[in-house]
């Protein structure tokens, strides 16, 4: 099986993907476009900012796995791998605390006006009345955007700082709020209006695509901080710049609306940069968090190739319920599952899920299947009459 790495990888991770397959070849010269062409009959894809489009999985005539160094997988077509049944499977968690660093450290370095004082300095200008200007955070309250575990990770360290922390997400109640010891905000709308400084940790999907516009800004306290280190595409730009003239909000961004993918590259958006704190989606590269992750991709091939299910797959659908799961006990002789699957067939009953255990000696199995729908008591009948049957149990 060939592993095609389209994106810079240490040469460490290489080499111990190199003892999985023979076949690892590294293009970190890739990208979005030329992928299609280079993909050919590569059974697992690694990327990090690379792009998979539809046409990438198209194009591959062996592909099973893509595997994404990161948590986000915003930049892989899911609809597409989904209906090629090629997994997707990401790094969730590894990279939280790296993520949630840099949230912290943008929201101190726009209090205190960290990168424009040292802009100052550096071209000459001792201006400690125009910097002496920050608010101070113990006691305030920081709205975070996504209780998922970097949103978690950053209202800890706030609280270490002895802030109040308030969280919003779409499936938070305030019951597990209370658990976990946060504050909880109902609506989006109430976070802002509420909060001191805001700080986001969604991923980005259909959902959350453009969530935070006009109606969020509009609610936000004059010369409140906002920091994002998610997706940029989760805010409407427009309505930020607007909220940054309009009410001074002070504002740290280390993610940008279509930024480019790769390390280094041309940036346009300079009229933003200069009316924010800002940094080119560093979150997740500290050298703790690359190597985490690193780790993590060689756990997610590994298992791939030795049980042939991939760790972490984030493309599969939920497992249906308890009420369609056929259980039959057999012996383990050639052909009896092929006669059950057959009968199931006949009744036009699609097998979902499916797993087949052996007992000990060989002499017995159990397996277990999830349908669409549940057999009628004559199927089940016909199932219970076959010779190598043992007990059928739905
Ligand atoms: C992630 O999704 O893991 C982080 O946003 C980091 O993204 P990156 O791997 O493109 O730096």
């Amino acid at each position: 099986m060939r592993i095609l790495i389209a994106d810079k990888v240490s040469d460490e991770l290489i080499a111990r993907l190199t003892q999985l397959s023979a076949q690892v070849v590294c293009r970190p010269d890739l990208d979005a476009d030329s992928l299609p062409e280079a993909i050919g009959d590569a059974s697992v894809l690694l990327v990090r900012s690379t792009k998979v489009l539809a046409k990438t999985i198209e194009a591959a005539t062996h592909l099973s796995l893509i595997v994404r160094a990161g948590a986000g997988v915003n930049t892989i077509d899911l609809e597409a791998a989904s209906n090629a049944g090629v997994y997707v499977a990401n790094c969730p968690g590894v990279n939280t605390d790296a993520v949630a660093e840099l949230a912290i450290g943008l929201l101190i370095g726009v209090d205190r006006g960290i990168a424009d004082a040292t802009q100052a300095l550096r071209s000459g200008k001792w201006q400690k009345k125009r910097f002496g200007k920050g608010q101070g955070l113990k006691g305030r309250t920081l709205g975070i955007v996504g209780a998922g575990q970097i949103g978690l990770a950053v209202a800890r360290r706030a609280q270490a700082l002895e802030m109040r922390v308030l969280a919003w997400s779409r499936s938070l109640t305030r019951e597990r709020a209370e658990q976990l010891d946060l504050g909880y905000a109902p609506a989006l709308t109430e976070l802002a209006q509420a909060s001191d400084a805001v700080t986001v940790h969604l991923a980005l999907n259909k959902e959350t695509n453009r969530l935070l516009g006009r109606e969020f800004f509009g609610a936000m306290k004059a010369r409140a901080i906002f920091v994002n280190t998610s997706r940029g595409e989760i805010v409407d730009p427009a309505a930020l710049v607007e909220a940054i003239n309009a009410k001074g909000l002070r504002v740290g961004l280390d993610v940008f609306d279509n930024e480019p993918a790769g390390g280094e590259a041309p940036f346009a958006q300079t009229a933003l940069a200069g009316l924010v704190t800002c940094t080119p989606h560093i979150g997740a590269s500290t050298d703790q968090a690359t190597e985490a992750i690193a780790n993590e991709v060689y756990r997610i091939v590994e298992s791939f190739f030795r049980t042939g299910q991939p760790l972490h797959v984030v493309n599969l659908r939920n497992p249906v319920t308890d009420e369609t799961k056929l259980v039959i006990r057999h012996f383990n002789r050639v052909g009896v599952l092929a006669r059950v699957l057959t009968k199931l067939r006949d009744e036009d009953i699609n097998i979902e899920e499916m797993q087949n255990s052996i007992f000990k000696n060989d002499k017995a199995a159990c397996c277990s299947l999830s349908l669409d729908k549940p057999p009628s008591d004559a199927t089940l009948q016909a199932l219970r009459s076959d010779q190598d049957v043992i007990e059928v149990t739905m």
